[in-house]
């Protein structure tokens, strides 16, 4: 085994990897619920649409930053699903013995506890996300024109999905499964990178339980808006 490959497979270099992709992921998706936030302007999709074209206008650099992007999901994955099978191997007994016997107040709530079962779902949901919204506006997406030029109806697309009930309750049911990942994940990479004395501890598990909230409320909304208002 390589060095940088033995250090970073240590428990202490496994939370690093999950904490700084963890970290990379939360900036994807600030950014990404700004861009969307777009699609609640009432203007039949013009901002929206002109927002999505203006990523394409980056040409081949679009594919750079996707691929990096996708990277770092591969591999916030990977060494999520790795740590959860290790501390199984390591800790057979169920978490709720375990959690039980160390007593006291502890942030290992549910969310804690069940960040696999919230990391696999939320796994699901991008495969799914991505072929439903990415792949699909290439593929099966009418076209509009901009400025002259022709670019993918994509709020068209979005908004197709969103008069469907069923995949209006798919996607809230997995916004459910993201804000809890979020909540707890939030302080959990803050408390492994050490940026975090232990009085500060209630005030950034507020701050991630405020980020999660907000994240998770904005996604939700916009099939719910787009279902209910149009
Ligand atoms: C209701 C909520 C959401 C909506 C309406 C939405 C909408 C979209 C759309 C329209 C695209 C295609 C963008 C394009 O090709 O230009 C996209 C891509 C993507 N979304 Fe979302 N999204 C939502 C939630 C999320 C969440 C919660 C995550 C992450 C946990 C996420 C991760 C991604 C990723 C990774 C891509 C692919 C980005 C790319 O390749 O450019 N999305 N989303």
């Amino acid at each position: 085994m390589i060095p940088l490959k033995r250090a970073l497979s240590s428990p202490t270099g496994r939370k690093f990897v999950m904490s700084i992709s963890g970290i990379a992921l939360v900036l994807f998706v600030i950014v990404h619920l700004l861009g969307n936030l777009t699609l609640y302007v009432p203007d039949g999709g013009e901002t929206f649409n002109r927002y999505a074209a203006g990523f394409e206008a980056m040409g081949p650099f679009l594919y750079v930053i996707e691929l990096g992007l996708l990277a770092v999901i591969v591999i916030h994955m990977t060494w999520g699903i790795a740590t959860a099978l290790k501390n199984r191997k390591a800790r057979p007994e169920k978490y709720a013995e375990s959690v039980d016997s160390k007593g006291g107040p502890s942030n290992l709530s549910l969310a804690s506890k069940n960040m696999i079962v919230t990391g696999v779902a939320l796994g699901i949901f991008l495969v799914v996300h991505i072929w439903h919204f990415r792949i699909r506006k290439v593929y099966v997406a009418e076209t509009t024109e901009i400025d002259g030029n022709e670019h993918a109806d994509l709020y068209a697309l979005v908004h197709a999905a969103f008069s469907d009930p069923l995949w209006v309750a798919f996607y809230v049911g997995a916004m459910l499964f993201f804000g809890f990942h979020l909540r707890h994940g939030f302080w959990s990479a803050l408390q492994s990178l050490g940026a975090m004395k232990p009085e500060w501890s209630k005030g950034i598990y507020a701050l991630g339980f405020f980020v999660a909230l907000v994240l998770t409320v904005g996604f939700m909304g916009i099939p719910l808006y787009i279902y209910f208002v149009g």
